[in-house]
């Protein structure tokens, strides 16, 4: 830890706010107070570059001791001034003056050195770590590659391949692995970071200019197997292709020429459009951890579930994968003991991609006890209802919950299109209810909304964002509506490709349009992969409710009358008699949805891609819209973060919001004009630029 109160005496000629001299004996601690995280703000520059020039004169000063004052070091330049045109001193005359100092400048670590707060480390003499500390270059997640050296220092203390891997992933690691790989010097072990770097920093014979070193030789295989396997996680993406580009030139160009290449780089991506998008999403992601109000969040260390099906044991994994103790209940012996072997594959997957936070899928299984009655759920702090998506049956479950366990556990349920309020009054506690709706498989999507009923307790609302942190999901608040967010908009989205059937387009061409518009895959290869019935059951059910006056296409039941339920049963709207793979275009499937346009005998045409996507984001925008007026949404950005983690759209792109918010008001409203045509009757309209100005805002 840094020592609070250190017993040295503070310079007086340090005159920034952010950035403060402390000198000890012959040594200067520079000390970075910039809140909440020691972002490289402008402020934070010309205070370091004024420290710099002190220590550079000061003659009783022997070497500068760069720290972070708070929890970290710094985390990287200051996101929030990427939208603005650079203001000087910019980071790398900073840097350079660093190197320029004659004495040592050192970087004592904690917390995080992310981005421009590794460059400004790569730039000092030595590296001194605490050893929980996290360091890495994570630009390409933000759409740029660094631009302060780190793609010429780093590979001169770690060489080529391994600086390519870690500056085209944005991987972080830890201080040890960072001082195997030469990043750190030193880990400082049993002692604070204060005393520990003063310490390392007197054993240093002179000036150690990383940007000076020579590239470590590596074989050309290496280094074009690093280079294959970064474009080929890199996907086309052009910070990736960039940063290959920048790190490979360390070892080709002399220092200066590279940085200077580095530097237009960085400036050329931080002004594109998907960076923009990534860093909206950036902060998007960090307000929707947030509740109003100051309610805490109960502690949580054993969550029962109720439901061993798909999603109940994909919940069970996943608490389960976060340490917390699980007890999984079902009464029906035969779906515990399958909900046993579908907790065990999701371990095994997750341990595959490293998402476990227990040492192995074993040890994570033995957090998990099963159970037959719900009487086994007494002591949980929290419990997840799981079973089938039925009115009668959830509310038997939900109140016989409310019965059993804790006065103080809060009660969720995973209800996708119930009333969560009507669910809640069900039960004697409605205050204690809140709905926590995962996505299928629950093990691999990040998004879980977490849903705010009329009389949820704010307290049992922030359990429940809190817990989707633990364990790994990304919260987004949502209130009570059929199909909260996501679904809601994801109808609206799928009813529009629909309408588009009966007008001259297929679903092969929808797909495609939709894709390459950002969504992963298109809606009907999406129904494809998770079946057509259960979606055919609720048209069923719905039937007798629906109002005639709305348009409603009957091609997705006419393909379930077929028996074609998709990617299950060998074919849906797609054929995949070959085998896996994406299934091939089927003439059946052609010649029904031009019988079925017929029969309706609505106008066709031949769509243009451009006509496509607009009607889609006429209708989604529109929805979304409808949803933050509702005041079921609370942000336009929330709404793009369920559509990028629980839909598949393209992080890259933004969301569908961010890319209305790149078009004019009138091309907005051209394509909601058209949505709504094409709807007919029940639509409505939403106040789509009250919803623009919450992303401008
Ligand atoms: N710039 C501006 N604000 C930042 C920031 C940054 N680089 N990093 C974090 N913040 C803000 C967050 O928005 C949040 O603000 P809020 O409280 O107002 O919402 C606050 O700091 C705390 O952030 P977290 O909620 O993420 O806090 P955690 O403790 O969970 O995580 C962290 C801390 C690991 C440092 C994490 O914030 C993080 O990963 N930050 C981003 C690091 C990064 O991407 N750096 C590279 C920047 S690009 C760069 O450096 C270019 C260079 O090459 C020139």
């Amino acid at each position: 830890m840094i020592d609070k109160n250190p017993s040295q005496h503070q310079d007086p000629t340090a005159k920034s706010s952010v950035v403060r001299l402390e000198i000890d004996g012959d040594l200067a601690f520079i000390v970075i107070d910039n809140p909440p995280v020691n972002a490289s703000s402008v402020a934070v520059r010309s205070g370091l570059l004024e420290a710099i020039q002190h220590v550079s004169a000061a003659p009783g000063i022997k070497a500068g001791i760069i720290i972070g004052a708070g929890s970290t070091f710094v985390a990287g330049a200051d996101i929030k001034e990427f939208g603005r045109p650079p203001a000087p001193p910019e980071l790398p005359t900073v840097l350079a003056a660093i190197e320029a100092c004659p004495k040592s400048v050192a970087a004592a670590i904690h917390g995080a050195a992310l981005g421009g707060g590794l460059e400004l480390a790569l730039a000092c003499d030595a590296r001194i770590a605490l050893a929980d500390t996290i360091v890495g270059l994570p630009e390409v997640t933000l759409g740029i590659i660094p631009g302060a050296g780190g793609t010429q220092r780093l590979p001169r203390l770690t060489g080529i391949a391994t600086a390519l891997d870690l500056v085209t992933s944005g991987r972080r690691i830890g201080a040890r692995e960072a001082a195997k790989l030469g990043i750190i010097d030193h880990v400082v072990d049993g002692k604070s970071l204060h005393d520990g770097a003063a310490e390392f920093v007197r054993t240093l014979p002179g000036k150690r200019i990383v940007a000076d070193l020579v590239v470590p030789p590596e074989t050309d295989e290496a280094i074009a197997q690093a280079e294959q396997s970064a474009l080929k996680s890199g996907r086309g993406r052009e910070a990736v292709s960039e940063a290959v580009k920048a790190v490979k030139s360390a070892a080709t160009l002399p220092v200066r020429e590279a940085l200077a290449q580095e530097r237009a780089a960085f400036q050329q991506l931080r002004d594109s459009e998907e960076a923009a998008a990534l860093r909206y999403n950036f902060f998007a992601e960090r307000q929707a951890g947030k509740l109003d109000g100051n309610a805490k969040p109960l502690p949580v260390k054993t969550v029962g579930i109720v439901g061993a099906g798909t999603m109940g044991a994909g919940i069970a994994a996943v608490c389960a994968a976060a340490g917390l103790d699980v007890i999984l209940v079902d009464a029906n012996a035969a779906a515990l003991e399958a909900g046993k072997g579908r907790v065990s594959t999701a371990l095994t997957d997750l341990h595959r991609v490293g998402k476990l936070k227990v040492p192995s899928a074993e040890d994570a299984a033995a957090h998990v006890t099963y159970a037959g009655d719900i009487a086994a759920l007494t002591g949980v702090d929290l419990v997840i209802e799981a079973v089938f998506e039925d009115l009668r049956i959830k509310t038997d479950v939900l109140e016989r919950l409310a019965a059993t366990v804790r006065a103080d556990a809060v009660i969720a349920t995973n209800t996708s299109y119930l009333d969560l309020d009507q669910l809640a009054e069900a039960t004697s506690r409605p205050h204690d209810v809140i709905g926590l709706h995962f996505f299928a498989p629950v093990h691999r999507m990040r998004l879980l909304e977490v849903v705010r009923g009329a009389k949820s307790d704010p307290a049992a609302l922030a359990t429940g964002v809190s817990l989707a942190k633990t364990i790994g999901k990304l919260p987004v608040v949502a209130g009570v509506c059929e199909g909260f967010i996501g679904n809601r908009i994801y109808a609206k989205y799928r009813a529009q490709c629909e309408y588009m059937l009966e007008e001259g387009a297929l679903p092969q061409d929808l797909d495609a349009v939709m894709e390459d518009f950002g969504f992963a895959m298109g809606p009907f290869a999406v129904s494809d992969l998770s079946g057509l019935d259960i979606a055919w059951a609720t048209r069923k059910r719905k039937a007798a409710s629906r109002d005639p006056r709305e348009r409603y296409v009957g091609i997705a039941d006419r393909i379930c009358e077929m028996g074609r339920l998709g990617r299950k049963t060998g074919a849906g709207w797609y054929d995949y008699s070959a085998g896996s793979g994406r299934g091939a275009v089927d003439p059946i499937v052609t010649e029904l949805v031009r019988a079925e346009a017929r029969k309706q005998g609505r106008p066709q045409k031949i769509f243009a891609k451009a006509e496509m996507q607009g009607r889609v984001l006429g209708a989604i925008v529109n929805e979304a819209a409808l949803l933050l007026g509702e005041g079921i949404a609370r942000s336009a950005a929330e709404i793009d973060l369920v559509l990028v983690n629980g839909f598949g759209f393209s992080k890259f792109r933004g969301g569908p919001v961010f890319q209305a918010s790149r078009k004019t008001s009138s091309e907005i409203d051209a394509m909601v004009d058209a949505a709504g045509q094409a709807t007919g009757f029940g639509f409505r309209r939403g106040d789509v630029a009250a919803l623009l100005a919450d992303i401008a805002g």
